[in-house]
């Protein structure tokens, strides 16, 4: 039988970093032709993590422009795929998660008539406006999909809930298998100020905050709240690596610089993030991916979100919704820097999203999928 020709596609940085370990597990396996497909949504943050993972792309659509809106990162995907579809014909699209390359990833390759398989498949809030557009980007394509990569359980629920009863395949989350590759017990840091800030015994809080929801106001009172923390517990240290969006970039600058305990920083590199993640004592963000890393490396998460499509590290007790309100923000981190029964509480690690197999028992399902391979593929049993 020929080769099965299965063709990742990606564009922005977390998805980057779930998508380079599966393909680089399809590179290897016999019986595959692995094609890397990067749209480039994300430009220097994409780069930084094809480079950690030593990672090539065969097509490359550069679509990234300064304030991009939501049609012009859609549309300009969709043409740029077009070209790479009718060049490559690939028997299978992998596309992650709920971004605009996502979306529009998947409606190309619906428009060819190439099935497609769906990384990181059923999460929900059931709420469109929130988190926007993400919730929708989800939902569209699960409605195209043929196969769905489920992380969790209650991933799965929700799909069979939308009545999609086929193809599902429970696997973990593909971040975890990128996490057990990144951290080392004696990492050193590029930035001599980072590295000597990683070994004191001060309390660093790593902070990240990107979501277009939380643009305007609730990233204002986000900042606010991480002021009033720095100023009331001396013993912290606020590391925060600023998304190189001008939205978020000109909100922190604003309201965070100035303080000599809160460091902006540029974006880090995925291996400096993770290992800096593993020496914090909380995190504070509005990130899907820190969501999931965080609890595996036994670190307490307050989420600067009103929902979140991950519950289940909240129901282990290593997550909390903290919201977007200044004051509750404040009261919640407060209470963790200040009561160290309430701070243990929170403080063990918990792998509710993989075991860091996923990417093979994806590439076994596509196996199984496309007949090469006699058995399904086992089930992440978290
Ligand atoms: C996108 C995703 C979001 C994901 C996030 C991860 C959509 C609609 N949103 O949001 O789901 O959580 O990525 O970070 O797909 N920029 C650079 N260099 C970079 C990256 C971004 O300069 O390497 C700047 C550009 O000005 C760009 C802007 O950031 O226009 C926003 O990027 P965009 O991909 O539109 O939105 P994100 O907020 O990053
Ligand atoms: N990350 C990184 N460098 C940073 C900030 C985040 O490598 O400076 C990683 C982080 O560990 C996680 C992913 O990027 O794996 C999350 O990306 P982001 O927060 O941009 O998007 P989201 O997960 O919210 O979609």
């Amino acid at each position: 039988m020929n080769e099965i020709k299965v063709m990742t596609v990606f564009g922005t940085r977390p998805e980057a970093i779930k998508m380079a370990p599966l393909a680089l597990e399809l590179a290897k396996r016999p019986g595959f032709d692995a094609l890397c497909c990067v749209t480039a949504q994300h430009r220097e943050m994409l780069d930084s993590v094809l480079d950690i993972f030593s990672l090539e792309p065969d097509y490359d659509l550069d679509i990234m422009e300064p304030r991009q809106t939501l049609s012009t990162i859609t549309s300009k995907c969709l043409t740029g795929m077009d070209r790479v579809l009718e060049a490559a014909k690939p028997d299978l699209v992998l596309v992650h998660g709920d971004t605009s390359t996502t979306f529009a990833g998947a409606l190309a390759a619906f428009y060819h008539k190439i099935p497609v398989g769906h990384v990181e498949a059923g999460l929900r809030t059931y709420d469109k406006w929130s988190p926007y557009p993400e919730e929708m980007d989800r939902k569209m394509v699960g409605a195209i999909a043929d196969l769905h990569f489920c992380p969790t359980p209650s991933n799965r629920e929700n799909l069979i809930r939308e009545h999609i009863t086929e193809g599902i395949y429970l696997t973990g989350n593909t971040v975890i298998d990128a996490l057990s590759t990144t951290v080392i017990k004696d990492f050193h840091f590029t930035e001599k100020a980072l590295d000597v800030l990683s070994r004191s015994d001060r309390k660093l809080i790593l902070v990240t905050c990107h979501r277009r929801e939380n643009y305007g106001q609730p990233m204002t009172a986000i900042m606010t709240a991480l002021r009033r923390i720095a100023d009331a517990f001396p013993e912290t240290e606020l590391v925060y690596p600023v998304h190189l969006s001008p939205v978020v970039q000109e909100t922190a600058h604003r309201y965070l610089d100035g303080h000599p305990r809160i460091h902006l920083i540029a974006p880090l590199d995925v291996r400096e993030m993770h290992n800096l993640m593993a020496r914090c004592c909380l995190v504070m963000t509005d990130s899907g991916g820190l969501q999931e890393e965080a609890p595996a490396l036994g670190k307490p998460v307050l989420v600067l979100r009103r929902e979140t499509e991950r519950p289940e590290a909240v129901a282990a007790g290593t997550v909390r919704l903290a919201g977007v309100e200044e004051e509750t923000i404040f009261q919640m981190a407060a209470q963790l820097l200040s009561d160290q029964s309430e701070y243990d509480k929170m403080a063990h690690a918990a792998n509710p999203y993989g075991d860091g197999h996923a990417c093979r028992r994806i590439a076994d399902a596509i196996a199984w999928h496309f007949g090469l391979r006699e058995t399904p593929p086992e089930e992440f049993r978290p």
